[in-house]
């Protein structure tokens, strides 16, 4: 086949399928191109002038390699192999489907625990993103993925621990803690406010909330600094979908954190106890949603960014970051390490 600056990783794949892993093989640079799932991801997007610029090289010098290695017999052409991530990923959202509609759960559960055992976590990230676009609500895919959850823990290794106090994810790690924090708090309030007779018995804890909720507003700086400065690093390398999933996570929590306000807002237009159950109903949704968002983020995204990006990509994210300004951290999340 003809190598054009133009012609597309995917393209190359489909006629040399082991020819990342050898790019691999001869370039440390590209140790993302062992990720066979970040290939799926990136492969259709990115051009060869773009990989070889990932490498470090030129074009010419690329396409020379790729030559060499095909002349050679180390790239050799043929069939994708087995164990292909669009297959995975097809059954993985027939399993969804089938725990959604409440189907066999038992055993649909069992596969779906062995299959994830084998599949990236950004590729369950990616079928969720697919399916809520088919119109399954975040709710409850929420209820359908709790099994996925647990296993994430322990699968991935955190990009907490890869991290130092001057680098930017620090701080975008941090602020998740406070968020945490903040969410957790207002949890407990409304917790508390189970234990009163009425608004006027609740009056300080109600004043408490309010403080609580301007804290959370002021932390969706955390979402607007991420969304233009390490999102569209990211999906410049060709990794668009996690972005994309983070991108609906933050707009649909915002969405919720807006609801929470303008209820106690409405204060005392409604029934104190049904004011506690719908509140109490948000709190759930908050604290849920946010602990899987930032475990796709920390896990998913900054790992991947970890591996994709440049010091010159993270210096100028820093900058960036500095210039768009930040929220005050709670002195309860500076403490913790
Ligand atoms: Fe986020």
């Amino acid at each position: 086949m003809e190598l054009k600056k133009t012609t597309k990783l995917a393209e190359v794949i489909d006629n040399y399928p082991n020819v990342t892993e050898y790019l691999f093989s001869i370039n440390p640079r590209y140790k993302l191109l062992k990720n066979p799932v970040i290939v799926e991801l990136m492969s259709k997007k990115i051009d060869l002038e773009h990989v070889a610029e990932r490498g470090g090289w030129t074009f010419e010098e690329l396409s020379s390699k790729i030559v060499d290695g095909i002349k050679a017999g180390k790239i050799k052409s043929g069939e994708l192999p087995t164990t292909n991530t669009k297959e995975i990923k097809e059954r993985m959202k027939t399993l969804l489907k089938m725990l959604y509609e409440g189907k066999d759960v038992e055993n649909v559960k069992k596969e779906f625990k062995e299959l994830i055992s084998k599949a990236d976590p950004i590729l369950i990230a990616v079928v969720e993103g697919e399916l809520t676009k088919e119109g399954y609500t975040v709710e409850d895919l929420m209820k359908a993925c709790d099994v996925h959850l647990e296993l994430f823990k322990d699968q991935i290794s955190s990009s907490r621990r890869r991290v130092s106090k001057d680098h930017p994810l620090w701080r975008f790690i941090k602020d998740h803690d406070a968020m945490m924090f903040w969410i957790e708090q207002g949890r407990d309030l409304v917790h508390e406010m189970k234990k009163r007779k009425d608004y006027d018995d609740a009056s300080d804890l109600i004043k408490e909330l309010k403080l609580t909720m301007e804290h959370l507003k002021e932390s969706e700086n955390h979402d607007v600094r991420q969304e233009n400065t390490l999102f569209p690093v990211v999906e410049k390398y060709g990794v668009e979908e996690p972005p994309s999933i983070m991108w609906e996570e933050h707009y649909n929590m915002k969405n919720k954190r807006a609801q929470i306000e303008k209820l106690i807002e409405g204060i005392p237009s409604r029934p104190y106890n049904e004011f506690i159950d719908i509140m109490e109903g948000n709190f759930i949704y908050l604290v849920e949603t946010f602990s899987q968002h930032t475990k796709k983020e920390q896990e998913i995204l900054y790992n991947v960014a970890l591996d994709l990006l440049s010091d010159q990509d993270w210096k100028d994210i820093k900058k960036e970051s500095d210039e768009i300004g930040y929220f005050e951290l709670p002195k309860e999340v500076l403490d913790y390490e």
